[in-house]
């Protein structure tokens, strides 16, 4: 055991979020820093992923239930090994896993990635290069089949998922229309990630703006969204259109559940729906992880990352990002360890 590190800081659950998440749903406490056991790894965590779909599960709609009150508020997150008890891993290398919104974490062997930083830097392995990167891989190679000179249209276009959807997709030779949530981020998609076009869907012409993007309709779309705007996108479905169903950022904070979107249009475009769960891909994450790495390297590949600085910046990031606030991939970097 690191004797030098008895306790450590931690962000934990304070009471459940009803709606938007405030600040004072967690609590930055003082923890004992947790005895590595044997096939178990410690790390001091470096940077911490904020996902979406911690807002799910906070909510009691996730795969995996709502941590306890009071315990450490769980995510991925990138560390060092500082101990290693499964002979798998040298101290001072790099890891990804579920390391929580703490200083240090415990971690199984068998739980964690080792991170290549000759590759990118290490905060790529939660971003482009981490779940996000293999969504948006999966989503295209698997469901979206994107064709040279379709049209593909993809929302929460300057976030870490849709910016790899609509790269991958300009890759493969389509026309690619984003929606985001400001001009600001519009002009992102447009200029750092290449797509052909955006529209911000919180103007008051937001319908009419799409329809003028994509004149001909689309031949597919990844929604990141649900509600209105999946509604809109639906309009524009052409034959055989293919729609990525990855994700529900219009109700995520809402208590009830909205009524669905009118699918009349899905059966006319004869269209496929199909819903995307990321952990089914995990088997392809090398496959995924060298193809995005090369287009990087290449330079065909761009992704932005925004960064908060101290642990105790978690919550306000977390809730920045349900805003829409983030401008690329959310991240923390924790003080002294990053
Ligand atoms: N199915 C899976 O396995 C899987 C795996 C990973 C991620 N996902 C999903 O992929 C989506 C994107 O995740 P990410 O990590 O790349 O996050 P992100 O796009 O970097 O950030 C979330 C974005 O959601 C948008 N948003 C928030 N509230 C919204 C609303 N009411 N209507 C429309 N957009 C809203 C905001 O962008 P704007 O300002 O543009 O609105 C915000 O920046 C999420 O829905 C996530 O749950 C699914």
């Amino acid at each position: 055991m690191d004797g030098l590190h008895t306790t450590m800081q931690a962000v934990c659950l304070r009471q459940v979020p009803q709606g938007m998440p405030q600040e004072q749903d967690f609590e930055l406490l003082q923890r004992p820093t947790p005895v590595t056991g044997d096939g178990q790894l410690k790390v001091r965590v470096q940077w911490l992923s904020l996902d979406p779909f911690l807002r799910a599960q906070l909510g009691g709609r996730y795969a995996v239930p709502c941590p306890p009150l009071g315990s450490i508020v769980p995510g991925y997150g990138i560390g060092t090994v500082l101990e290693d008890r499964s002979g798998r891993f040298a101290v001072g290398e790099v890891v990804s896993g579920m390391t929580g919104w703490a200083e240090h974490a415990v971690l199984d062997a068998g739980s964690v990635s080792r991170v290549d930083t000759t590759q990118a830097p290490p905060s790529t392995a939660v971003g482009v290069l981490g779940i996000p990167g293999l969504t948006a891989w999966a989503g295209v190679r698997h469901i979206l089949e994107p064709q040279a000179g379709q049209t593909i249209l993809v929302s929460t276009a300057a976030g870490a998922v849709g910016s790899v959807v609509g790269q991958l997709c300009k890759a493969a030779g389509c026309r690619v229309v984003g929606i985001a949530g400001s001009a600001e981020k519009c002009a992102i998609v447009t200029d750092e990630f290449g797509f052909d076009a955006c529209v911000n869907y919180r103007a008051a012409d937001f319908p009419q703006a799409l329809h003028a993007a994509c004149p001909e309709g689309i031949d597919g779309y990844f929604d990141n969204v649900g509600g209105a705007v999946l509604e809109a996108a639906l309009s524009l479905l052409r034959l055989h259109a293919r729609v990525v169903l990855c994700g529900l950022s219009d109700q995520y904070n809402r208590a009830e559940r909205p009524a669905g979107p009118n699918l009349g249009p899905v059966i006319g475009a004869r269209a496929r729906l199909q819903g995307l769960v990321v952990y089914d891909h995990l088997h392809e994450f090398e496959r995924c992880r060298s193809e995005l790495a090369a287009m990087i390297a290449a330079g065909t590949l761009r992704y932005r990352e925004h960064i908060h600085d101290g642990l105790a910046s978690a919550p306000a990031g977390f809730i920045g990002l349900l805003n829409g606030d983030n401008l690329g991939k959310a991240l923390v970097r924790l003080q002294g360890n990053a």
